[in-house]
């Protein structure tokens, strides 16, 4: 029998890589760049499985109108914002995503973020390597502490979970969130955390605000010049979710004109550009979308697709089915 047809659209790292060419027949993208639409689309029409990243723009033309040969997408993440699902639903090709496996190292990020703004991390890292440090003083780069401050989270799905989890347990934060989603977790009653009403309940009472909601365009600016102008003048805003999420030019304002104290940002709207106005800020820590960035997890990410795309060749029902 012959082995379907693999395309990935990114170079995974190496284990998975060849853990896949034991079970298909696989083609790479050799030199890694981000690929077209045209280049997309080609690899639908010749692949029986394609799997893209948060890189490719999976639209409606890449998809096309079911009659290539791809019949799954097996995304290499847990966000599937750059995939048209109702394009992939018309044209009968399954999609699947990798969850769980990336919760802790995007939860760890986000506090990563959150100590890095509030202790004035990165500010502290460029005095000492631009070798202008002048030796220890009782006023020197004071921040604030994590321990007793409120973290509001936009989103109480599972890495929101992880984060309130650290954040409380380990950082002794109150926790208010803020979902659509209803039962409320079981988590919420172990925290104390409060559920908000509203977005804007919770910008008013947050300390720190970090936003763990999907991406598109239901969420689309959801934090914009309004519900900004809601956040404390010493609050911080996080995001490790999806850049679309923030007004980027309300962010530069609000940051600007002491409308918050400052943000940790590891997404943007239009990755990989990030504004000039935010770089020569000090108020602001900047990640290159590190969220689920460490060995363990992205070889744990293919193993999901992996997992995925076997099922789905076998007859069966894929794990982490989206559609
Ligand atoms: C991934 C992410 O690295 O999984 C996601 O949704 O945002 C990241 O952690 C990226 O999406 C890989 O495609």
């Amino acid at each position: 029998m012959t082995r379907p047809r693999v395309f990935l659209t990114r170079r995974w790292p190496a284990a998975v890589e060849e853990a896949l060419a034991q079970h298909f027949e696989v083609v790479r993208n050799l030199p890694d760049r981000p690929l077209t639409t045209a280049e997309l689309a080609a690899a639908v029409a010749e692949f029986d499985a394609v799997c893209p990243t948060v890189t490719d723009a999976v639209t409606a033309e890449v998809i096309g109108d079911g009659s290539g040969r791809a019949r799954i997408l097996g995304n290499f993440g847990v966000g599937y914002n750059h995939i048209d699902i109702e394009a992939a639903r018309a044209a009968g090709i399954a999609v699947t995503n990798t969850p769980h496996v990336l919760t802790d190292c995007t939860a760890d990020l986000a506090l990563t973020l959150m100590l890095m703004l509030a202790r004035r991390a990165g500010e502290g890292e460029r005095v000492v390597r631009a070798g202008t440090w002048s030796g220890w003083n009782p006023t020197q780069l004071l921040g604030s502490r994590l321990s007793g401050k409120v973290l509001g989270l936009i989103g109480f799905g599972r890495i929101a979970q992880a984060v309130a989890r650290r954040a409380h347990f380990g950082f002794g934060m109150r926790i208010l969130f803020h979902t659509p989603r209803l039962p409320l977790p079981e988590l919420s009653n172990a925290l104390g955390a409060g559920a908000c009403g509203s977005v804007e309940e919770l910008l008013e009472c947050a300390d720190f605000v970090s936003l763990h909601c999907p991406g598109g365009a239901a969420t689309r600016h959801l934090i914009d010049a309004r519900r900004l102008a809601c956040m404390r003048p010493h609050a911080f805003l996080i995001n490790t979710a999806r850049g679309s999420i923030v007004d980027t030019d309300a962010l530069v304002a609000a940051l600007r004109d002491g409308g918050i104290a400052g943000a940790g940002l590891d997404v943007y709207e239009e990755e990989p550009n990030v504004p000039v106005a935010l770089k020569t800020m000090d108020n602001v820590v900047l990640l290159p979308h590190l969220g689920s960035a460490t060995v363990e997890t992205r070889n744990a990410m293919g193993r999901r697709v992996i997992a995925n795309l076997e099922q789905f060749f076998a007859g069966g029902e894929p794990p982490d089915r989206v559609i």
